[in-house]
């Protein structure tokens, strides 16, 4: 079927299944635990159960219930007419599927964006003492674009007076419309305790604009930020915005998440961060060049949790890359999240970095032992089966930056990573790693990432494996590098390389990690 021929009956069934401005009424909820069991299948990973996925949405937590919304096309395994597809989980890593939230209506297609708790009611959803969750999403609309129009991109907001099961549009949409800016997206909504208001970051194209409410309905244009910093090789996509306490000091910045495709520093799709102050109207920021919250391919249009527990900035974002996420070799459904991450600002030599690393809950799931502990030693190289390593927990410590480490099959396949201290720098090479030829730009090059380490530092790298992806995180993720993988044949050997002629490296206890799933 042709992409217009999908809109055609997605629409279709919007208005046939989308009745009185209500979402779909509930769906049984499905029994999902046998069924993750497909080749390539991620087990502690979220995935849809079946169809293409996209970004996360509105990541919320409310009353003890994280909420994961996401770019869903219920329809097929390419992207197609946008939905909200919802699941919850009390601790990130084991989900609940929910019927869809939000289905595409007369405005548009629903494209990504936010959640918040209205604890106020500010907004006047609640009649009854209700707290509203309040989504607001941009509205894509297909026939302004056919039309050759530049307005088909507005924002429009949704609530819930049910914690989040059941959605309904507001009457008054879309609460921010269109000047003429053709990309006009993702609005992130937040509490700003500062000003005592909601603040929307959206993107328009090469720059993102703040709005300020009292209500989430009216919304008034505060700044702008961007044309002139950062990375600029594609649209900008996906921003979020956040204040972090700088690791081991008092200081509070702001931080501005920006996605971008393509042009990200491995090709493609990926994200960048800008390193500032926000005074409740204008986010200033000295920094020019763009930095990369993950070196790895595979980790677009992440953003972070409102609302969470303690205030620890969460993290998810899409395991994939617009250069080839059509075309990976999975047919029931496509593509997962990135296990959730806790974002920590660090300060290196008068530079900020944003850290990157799994939250603790991840780590809960690394239980049994595959294999014990052993050591490399200087200018050795160790070899070990280890059944079961293509779904493990790694760590390595080395007191050299010289060393590489590599997944390898029976088949031959490998993933190999390097650590080089002569070019300060990590790369990782899949080039070799099973199914890459199902598009050019997926098994086309090395990817590298600088180490940002110091002299005298030792190095800490953790290695999360699934079924068809690896995240490495090198101390406590300051630097980051995020993967699909489609090998042949599981992996089933480490080998370590120790390329130093004084230093060890210690691997611990390599773990398995239990499925979220069956
Ligand atoms: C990012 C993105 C967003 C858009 C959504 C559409 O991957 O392009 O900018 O809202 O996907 O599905």
């Amino acid at each position: 079927m042709t992409m217009q021929g999908k809109i055609f009956f997605g629409l279709l069934s919007v208005l046939i299944l989308g009745c009185k401005g209500n979402d779909k009424p509930n769906e049984e909820k499905q029994d999902l635990r046998h069924s993750y069991v497909e080749q390539y299948r991620p087990q502690f990973h979220f995935t849809p159960e079946e169809k293409w996925m996209n970004d996360p949405n509105g990541l919320v937590y409310h009353e003890g219930i994280y909420h994961l919304f996401y770019q869903y096309y219920p329809e097929d395994i390419v992207w197609g007419p946008m939905h909200w597809g919802h699941a919850t989980s009390k601790d990130l890593v084991h989900w609940e599927h929910q019927p869809i939230a939000l289905y595409p209506d007369e405005h548009g297609l629903i494209f990504s964006g936010s959640a918040v708790v209205d604890k106020n009611n500010t907004s006047g959803f609640a009649k009854n003492g209700e707290t509203p969750l309040v989504a607001v999403f941009t509205y894509h609309s297909m026939e302004g674009e056919k039309a050759g129009r530049m307005d088909f991109q507005t924002q429009g907001i949704a609530y819930s007076l049910d914690n989040g099961e059941t959605w309904t549009k507001y009457d008054g949409n879309p609460v921010i419309g269109n000047s003429g800016i053709k990309d006009f997206r993702d609005p992130k909504v937040f509490w700003d305790e500062g000003s005592q208001k909601w603040v929307l970051v959206l993107v328009a194209g090469d720059n993102a604009k703040f709005y300020g409410s009292d209500n989430l309905k009216y919304w008034n244009l505060l700044s702008e930020f961007g044309r002139e910093q950062g990375a600029h090789g594609g649209v900008w996509e996906c921003p979020d915005l956040f204040p972090l306490q700088v690791d081991g000091s008092d200081e509070t910045k702001w931080v501005l998440i920006i996605s971008m495709n393509p042009g990200a520093s491995n090709g493609g799709s990926g994200t960048q961060y800008f390193v500032g102050n926000f005074d409740g109207k204008t986010f200033i920021s000295e920094q020019m060049e763009p930095k990369w919250l993950d070196f790895g391919t595979d980790n677009y249009a992440g953003v972070t949790y409102n609302n969470t527990p303690n205030g620890e900035r969460i993290f998810i974002g899409w395991m994939s890359n617009w250069d080839y996420a059509r075309d990976t070799p999975t047919q029931k459904w496509r593509s997962a999240m990135t296990v959730p991450r806790k974002l920590a600002l660090k300060k290196r030599e008068g530079d900020y970095l944003l850290a990157n690393y799994p939250i603790p809950e991840v780590d809960g799931l690394a239980t049994s032992i595959l294999m014990e502990g052993f050591t490399v030693g200087a200018h050795q190289t160790e070899s070990r089966r280890i059944e079961g390593l293509n779904q493990s927990s790694l760590l390595l410590t080395s007191g050299s930056k010289d060393f590489s480490i590599t997944l390898k099959n029976k088949l031959g396949e490998t993933v190999a990573m390097s650590m080089d201290s002569k070019k300060n720098q990590f790369a990782l090479d899949r080039r070799n790693s099973g199914q890459v030829d199902f598009q050019e730009a997926f098994g086309n090059k090395i990817h590298i990432a600088p180490t940002h380490l110091l002299e005298g530092d030792s190095v800490e790298v953790k290695i999360l494996v699934d079924q068809s992806s690896i995240e490495i995180f090198v101390n406590g993720g300051l630097l980051t590098m995020t993967e699909q993988l489609f090998p042949n044949a599981p992996f089933d050997t480490l080998i370590i390389e120790n390329k130093d002629q004084k230093t060890e490296i210690e691997v611990s206890n390599v773990k398995k990690m239990e499925s979220v799933w069956q």
